[in-house]
């Protein structure tokens, strides 16, 4: 073993894994970007305050796994579990909700939660994420969900799934909460389980052992007691989700680990990953904004998983990120043209082309070693006999065909071999 390892459950990505790890964040920021919305870079560490407040101190997420440390001020500071709370404080401190509503923002990065790792299950996990934040429309929930399903869509997900459904307002959701409880009551729950539904009876609903589930057969549910006006703005999310090409499941027993959520509510799996099989979730939060200390604004978003969309994509086999690093690859023999290496790579990168060269003084084979590994479809090889005519030979890997090419004209001839299909 080596002195130094990374911290327990923090993945690393490394190369040629990583290429991977940045094409899916890209994939899934993409729909946001192409959407309007504008780019927030958040503190990783915030107020401890503020996600006792925002995420609700009763979540495991808040009570159990953040990363809480008293600065050198003696301030309660929290590396961020999330990132829905950190918008919402961000957009109160810098008057954003004044401008023109809703505020579209996406962003992407680290979280930090103290779970206990496995595979998929990470302390530090990365998310793409998105608010709409200063809107009820319901067309504004269906966009929020169709842009997350287009960035697995892009990555040519299939074996995935969208669970979808209502969790109430304020004013349905107490008087659900109540008959619920009065249903738990009759159910013969150890004592563990009766202290969770106290706190709250929802979360039972998403106990995964057997024995409670068989008692849960005619519990009732939320989408049974919405409000008119909840139950109006479902229908229409619903109906706009059909007009986006965007298909669901029903999932009226869908819990999620954040208490912030109303109204609308949704998680998306995948088939292949095993117990930690959620690869992106959200929904709307209507109280959220004012609760830390903004004022009393809706808002709508998601937080997909970089990382478990990454796995995703490994299980169903796409290659995602795959192709060579660099186009060209330059192998100098002799120290007259490691110099002319050095300035055609200069002018080959400023020019826009992907281009590496062999450091290191290697010989020939040890060279084109390198050249091989670098994936690049074009080599150039410079010997002393091309300096001294101002040429180079310039091998295409593909086919393993070779010409001389003068140097003047090498960009020229580089830019006009069309990448190989994968390599851009
Ligand atoms: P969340 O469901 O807690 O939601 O996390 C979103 C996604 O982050 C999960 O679906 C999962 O893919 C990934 N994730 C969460 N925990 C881990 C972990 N320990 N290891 C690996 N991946 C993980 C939120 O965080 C909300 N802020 C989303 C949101 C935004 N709701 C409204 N706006």
């Amino acid at each position: 073993m080596t002195e130094f390892q990374a911290p327990k459950g923090v993945p690393e990505y490394f190369p040629p894994r990583s290429a991977a790890f940045l094409a899916v964040r890209e994939a899934l920021a993409y729909p946001a970007e192409h959407a309007g919305y504008g780019y927030i870079e958040l503190p990783v560490f915030e107020d401890t305050a503020l996600f006792v407040r925002g995420v609700g101190e009763s979540t495991d997420v808040v009570s159990k796994e953040m990363y809480t440390f008293l600065d050198r001020g003696e301030r309660s500071l929290s590396l961020r579990p999330e990132g829905t709370a950190g918008v919402m404080r961000s957009i109160v401190e810098n008057r954003l909700d004044k401008g023109v509503l809703p505020v579209k923002l996406w962003y992407a990065g680290p979280f930090f939660r103290a779970e206990r790792p496995q595979h998929g299950r990470y302390r530090q996990l990365q998310q793409v994420g998105l608010e709409a934040v200063g809107g009820d429309d319901p067309a504004l929930d269906a966009e929020v969900i169709a842009l997350a399903d287009e960035g697995f869509k892009r990555l040519g997900l299939r074996q995935y799934r969208l669970d979808l459904t209502s969790l109430g307002c304020a004013q349905c959701r107490p008087a659900y909460r109540h008959v619920l409880t009065a249903f738990l009551d009759t159910c013969d729950l150890d004592d563990a389980t009766r202290q969770r539904a106290t706190v709250n009876p929802l979360r039972v609903l998403d106990d995964k052992r057997d024995e409670v589930q068989r008692q849960l057969g005619d519990a009732p549910l939320m989408v049974d007691h919405l409000c008119s006006s909840c139950q109006e703005h479902y229908d229409a999310v619903r109906g706009f989700l059909s007009d986006a090409g965007v298909e669901w499941v029903e999932a009226p027993r869908l819990v999620r680990g954040l208490d912030y959520y109303t109204r609308t509510t949704f998680e998306f799996t995948h088939e292949l990953l095993g117990a930690q099989s959620g690869i992106g979730g959200g929904g709307r939060y209507d109280g959220l904004m004012a609760s830390v200390g903004g004022s009393d604004l809706s808002g709508i978003g998601f937080g997909l998983g970089t990382d478990r969309t990454l796995l995703a994509c490994e299980a169903e086999g796409l290659d995602v990120g795959a192709g060579a690093r660099v186009d060209v690859f330059i192998v100098p023999i002799g120290e007259a043209p490691r110099h002319e290496a050095v300035r055609l790579l200069t002018r080959l990168r400023q020019a826009g082309v992907r281009a590496d060269m062999a450091y290191g003084g290697r010989g020939v084979k040890g060279s084109m070693k390198a050249a091989d590994r670098s994936g690049a479809p074009t080599v150039v090889i410079i010997g002393e006999d091309e300096v001294a005519s101002r040429t180079a030979q310039v091998k295409n890997m593909i086919d393993g065909t070779q010409v001389a090419v003068a140097l003047d004209s090498l960009l020229d001839e580089v830019q006009h071999r069309a990448p190989q299909e994968g390599t851009s």
